[in-house]
């Protein structure tokens, strides 16, 4: 990924916090996605190989039993089948036209041993939609 492309990883909340040497941490194992609207980007029950953050666009979480859930701009999604070493737990498809990055489990295992403030950040995110899960 570019340098230029820093300071889109910037405008990611997990990512805001980060000095220029971590963020060009992230630019190095990032990969940049796009996908047209419709297209499945993790299907439920399937290995999770990644996570992905968004940057631009939306995309639909169906996690079987609930409510659908969107998310879009600087938010993530695919870390519960790295963090919990399950097979993906919801279909999540592009809703919209939606680009962002995309960071292999390893490398995202990495960043999160290495640098606390995205490991403080994500966990925090789970926890809240943990929390909108259980009073909607
Ligand atoms: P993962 O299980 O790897 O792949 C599907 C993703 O959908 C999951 O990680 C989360 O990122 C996301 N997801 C699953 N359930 C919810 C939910 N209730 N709210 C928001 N995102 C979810």
């Amino acid at each position: 990924m570019a340098s230029n492309e820093y300071s889109a990883l910037r405008r990611v909340p997990i990512f805001a916090c980060l000095d220029d040497d971590s963020l060009s941490q992230v630019a190095a194992v990032a990969t940049e996605f796009e996908a047209p609207a419709g297209q499945v980007l993790a299907e439920l029950g399937h290995p999770g190989l990644g996570v992905f953050v968004i940057e631009e666009g939306t995309v639909r979480v169906e996690p079987p039993g609930e409510e659908p859930v969107e998310l879009g701009p600087g938010e993530f999604f695919g870390e519960l089948a790295v963090l919990a070493e399950t097979p993906r737990t919801a279909r999540v498809s592009a809703s919209s036209p939606v680009s962002g990055i995309a960071i292999r489990r390893a490398d995202i295992e990495q960043l999160i041993n290495r640098e606390v403030t995205i490991a403080a950040a994500m966990l925090r995110e789970v926890a809240q939609r943990l929390v909108d899960l259980r009073h909607g």
